[in-house]
């Protein structure tokens, strides 16, 4: 006999510390191909510039980041969808100790080939369901991942809380422009991507300020500061 009313059990069940993973939209799972991990650093050598951001090669990308963030030897970061590694090779040739995430294995493979720097840790997580611990990172670096996912404010807000007060989260993503581009590759089938205003990004981090914003053609890159008082 079952004593407990169905609706109560079903409120018993509930694991309030269960944090199920997200479903994945198309482009996350493209990213889990070998074939799109080989060819990924030779897209990403490019992408900037043909997403309207002319000039901007993977050099000047670090040479903003490195200014603006200043990361430091023995700070440890989070690179949160490292694909090949390039964000996680930045910090790791700063002196910083790098805890390089991405959900594909592929990716993980080429980025330890790539860069192969024992201060960098390559780890097989789904950032948005990470369970890593509050106020653990000086530095979370997010180069493109936020497009990707279909819960964009379920990943800020975790990276806020992963970031101890003081810590930096650095932001580079394509913004909202509602071109037709934009507008196709939002389509579930075409990717599910989501191209966030800067204004809603802000929005998301209220334990943050943004200290830096810059816009280059459809791309943004943003530095946010946690601030010291209690989320
Ligand atoms: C646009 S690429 C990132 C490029 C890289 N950050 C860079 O700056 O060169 C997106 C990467 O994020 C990974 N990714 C997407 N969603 C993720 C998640 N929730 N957790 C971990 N990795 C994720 C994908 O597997 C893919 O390798």
């Amino acid at each position: 006999m079952n004593l407990v009313p169905h609706a109560a059990q079903a409120k018993e069940n509930l694991n309030p510390d269960a944090h199920p993973a997200p479903a994945l939209s198309a482009a996350q799972r493209s990213n889990l191909s070998p074939v799109t991990a080989w060819g990924y650093a030779w897209w990403r050598a490019r992408s900037l510039a043909l997403l309207g951001a002319r000039g901007f090669t993977l050099e000047r990308e670090a040479v903003l980041f490195t200014a603006l963030c200043r990361p430091a030897a023995g700070q440890v970061w989070l690179d949160v969808g490292t694909s090949a590694g390039f964000y996680a090779g930045v910090l790791a040739r700063a002196g910083a100790r790098v805890t390089a995430a991405d959900l594909s294995p592929a990716m993980l493979a080429v980025a330890a080939r790539r860069e192969p720097d024992p201060a960098i840790s390559w780890v097989n997580l789904n950032v948005e369901a990470s369970g890593l611990p509050d106020a653990s990172f000086d530095g979370v670096t997010v180069g493109a991942t936020l497009n990707e996912t279909h819960d964009p404010a379920r990943l800020l807000a975790d990276l806020e809380r992963l970031l101890r007060p003081g810590g930096q989260l650095w932001l580079m993503y394509l913004r909202r422009t509602a071109g037709p581009a934009q507008n196709l590759l939002a389509r579930p089938a075409l990717g599910g991507l989501t191209c966030p205003d800067p204004a809603w990004v802000a929005r998301q981090l209220p334990g943050c300020v943004r200290t830096d914003g810059l816009g280059v053609g459809a791309v943004q890159f943003d530095r946010f500061v946690r601030s010291d008082r209690t989320l």
